[in-house]
């Protein structure tokens, strides 16, 4: 059985990763309207999805626990990115953000001894290592990319083997 509090902190998270989907999820938008960026685009449709999973893993947890899983409100994401770099440093801060929250989250259940919830959380710790380094891989790229337009069509080819590499070692 789930305390308020750890409920609380897991509704919450619910609502980060929810709205971590839909910012991903504008991303993608964005990006299937720049030209020659299609793998960018998968990468960010890919990366939403990753996040509605991890919404509905949590959904689930807090039912099955005998708490009521509440489904958020969210804001409206931005529209329109400056550019792909801008894009994808707001998606390394993001990830940052999450884990911080995963973390906060982790501390509540200790504090409450809910070992359970310790546990299941385990999962989004390794996952969050796994997504804010892969966000840096991507970053790293583009800033000696820089302006290179043929840099540009090299990162495109390359994300989504890069992207599969990084779930490949995540799930060894
Ligand atoms: Fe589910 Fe990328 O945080």
């Amino acid at each position: 059985m789930l305390s308020k509090r750890v409920q609380e902190a897991l509704n919450e998270q619910i609502r980060i990763e929810a709205e971590s989907s839909q910012v991903y999820l504008a991303m993608a938008s964005w990006a299937e309207i720049q030209p020659g960026i299609d793998n960018v685009t998968s990468f960010f449709y890919q990366h939403s999805d990753e996040e509605r999973m991890h919404m509905l893993k949590l959904i689930h947890f807090v039912n099955e626990r005998g708490g009521f899983a509440t489904i958020p409100a969210l804001p409206q994401p931005p529209i329109t990115f400056p550019s792909i770099k801008h894009a994808f440093k707001e998606l390394l801060k993001h990830e940052i953000f999450v884990s911080e929250s995963i973390n906060k989250v982790i501390d509540i259940a200790l504090e409450e001894k809910d070992y359970a919830t310790h546990n299941f959380l385990q999962w989004y710790v390794a996952e969050q290592i796994e997504e804010e380094a892969l966000a840096r891989t991507m970053n790293d790229k583009l800033e000696l990319i820089g302006d290179d337009k043929g840099g540009m069509y090299l990162f495109d080819r390359d994300i989504l083997t890069i992207s599969m590499a990084a779930e490949a070692k995540h799930q060894k």
